[in-house]
């Protein structure tokens, strides 16, 4: 089979923005603990840091970062993470049934944060908490000086504010699962006060609206148009999440799962702009795709389930996903839809970083090493620069149990005016057959094949591991041709390909 498209730089979908590439820790698992920290390691840093942590997610480029979590969040006691350590109490954290040391805290992980080269998203509790305590954190937060908490952020050995612009109001507070969790209406009357009051006190504040922790929600569509209805003119962002995983063993089903991305953002674009319409408001509220990922949630749901009063454990191993080469065959396309919907997302958190359903992996003591999903985020956000264009695609399609006939072939292209160069970025969903995609590049002008990478396997299921942390990795692809105008790329079968132009 083959499969073409056409590339013009005219054909704009939006400006990609670099908060696109974000991502997101939870105080969960071995996130944080044994995790980005852990001071007995020999690659630990005079902070406790590990170094190679450091450089792997250095390498993945990542943008801004979400956190303390996550349903961490609302149970989390801001105050609890501040201070001399020794004086930090440990809390129960309900959410994953776990001891919360605090040993790392606001301070300690904007110290990281200043490391890696990443900029701090912070969620508020809206869920055990209220206006009040998210008003302290922002005092405490971005605030110079001279006020109670302002001195005792100084005193804690911050002199300058920690500035932060993006505040997450809560966290999937749709879900029943959710410490605190409440009805839209009551939802978006609390988000709609603690964002007035945050504004009253940092008008340069960017605020993220809790949309549906999944598309398939039962409230999912209506919460996002009555949580608006209350904060339409009080944020700047409605939250979208998402995960996915082969069920059943369909196979097509999970590889189209972007398919359902799209749905899933063009359906928020519709009920936001649906209430902005009734409003007759100009003001557009974009989305923040703000956890995204593979998750075998039902595979995990009970190996994760920790119980008992006296069983709260410190660092325990929870959702430790191992992802295989279609799992990253479908991340990379689930970024291919976040970008093609550029104009309206324009802020996203991979969930999460580190051995929490991470493209990171570390062993204690031991190594840490990149998961097969690790390459298509670094690469992605690597080469798609500039804006996001529409594409003209022409391929064959095949049917799914799940979202019926789609086609074989997903792509998106990015252009950088200021620089000229392209990416191109390509699924073949197709389980049995290699796709030969012809791209007509001529309206990009004299330009050439930079780099072409591929990822796939005769192992679909392969998966890089402790014992052999480099089974999967990418490939150049040497099917790139460039003829007239005219590239050519053979894509094998359940694969993710990136190509740079320039
Ligand atoms: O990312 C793992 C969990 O998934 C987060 O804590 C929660 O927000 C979501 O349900």
């Amino acid at each position: 089979p083959s499969a073409h498209l056409t590339i013009d730089p005219h054909f704009v979908t939006g400006r990609i923005q670099r908060r696109l590439f974000g991502g997101f820790v939870e105080h969960l698992g071995r996130h944080v603990y044994d995790g980005i920290y852990e001071p007995g390691h020999e690659a630990a840093d005079a902070e406790g840091f590990r170094r190679d942590v450091i450089d792997l997610v250095r390498e993945l480029g990542v943008s801004t970062i979400r956190y303390p979590g996550g349903n961490f969040v609302s149970g989390f006691r801001w105050e609890d993470s501040v201070g001399p350590r020794e004086q930090r109490p440990r809390r129960l954290d309900l959410a994953w049934h776990s001891t919360e040391t605090n040993e790392v805290g606001l301070h300690e992980f904007a110290s990281w944060l200043d490391k890696v080269g990443s900029d701090l998203m912070m969620a508020v509790n809206l869920g055990t908490r209220g206006t009040l305590e998210a008003l302290d954190l922002l005092e405490y937060a971005n605030i110079r000086g001279g006020t109670a908490l302002s001195e005792r952020r100084r005193e804690n050995g911050r002199d300058e504010p920690f500035g932060v612009e993006m505040w997450c109001l809560g966290n999937e507070m749709d879900g029943p699962w959710q410490l605190g969790h409440r009805s839209a209406d009551d939802y978006g009357k609390v988000a709609s006060q603690a964002a007035k009051a945050m504004r009253q006190m940092d008008p340069d504040v960017t605020l993220v609206v809790c949309g549906s922790s999944s598309r398939h929600m039962p409230t999912f569509g209506e919460w996002e148009r009555v949580v608006l209805g209350h904060t339409y003119d009080d944020v700047d962002y409605i939250s979208c999440h998402a995960y996915y995983e082969e069920k059943d063993g369909d196979l097509d089903s999970f590889l189209a799962s972007a398919v359902d991305m799209d749905r899933f953002i063009e359906s928020v674009v519709a009920t936001a702009d649906h209430v902005g319409a009734v409003r007759g408001s100009t003001k557009k509220i974009d989305l923040s795709f703000d956890e995204w990922n593979v998750w075998y949630l039902d595979r995990f749901r009970d190996v994760d389930k920790i119980s008992g009063i006296d069983n709260w454990p410190i660092a325990p191993r929870l959702l430790e996903n191992v992802y295989s080469v279609v799992d990253a065959v479908v991340f990379g396309n689930l970024l291919i839809s976040l970008i093609k919907h550029a104009d309206r997302v324009t802020s996203a958190s991979l969930a999460q970083l580190v051995n929490v359903i991470a493209p990171i992996m570390t062993e204690p003591g031991g190594p840490a090493w990149r998961q097969t999903t690790f390459y298509p985020f670094s690469i992605t956000s690597r080469l798609a620069q500039g804006d996001a264009l529409e594409l003209k695609l022409d391929a064959p399609s095949y049917r799914t149990a799940l979202y019926g006939e789609v086609p074989l072939v997903d792509a998106v292209a990015t252009h950088e005016s200021e620089t000229g160069r392209s990416a191109v970025f390509l699924v073949n969903r197709s389980t049995t057959e290699a796709i030969t995609v012809t791209v007509d590049i001529a309206g990009l002008g004299d330009v050439g094949v930079c780099e072409a990478h591929t990822l796939s396997d005769d192992d679909v299921y392969a998966v890089n591991t402790l014992a052999d942390p480099e089974r999967v990795t990418v490939r150049d692809n040497d099917t790139v041709a460039l003829e007239g105008g005219l590239l050519t790329v053979t894509l094998p079968p359940v694969s993710w390909s990136a190509i740079a132009l320039g």
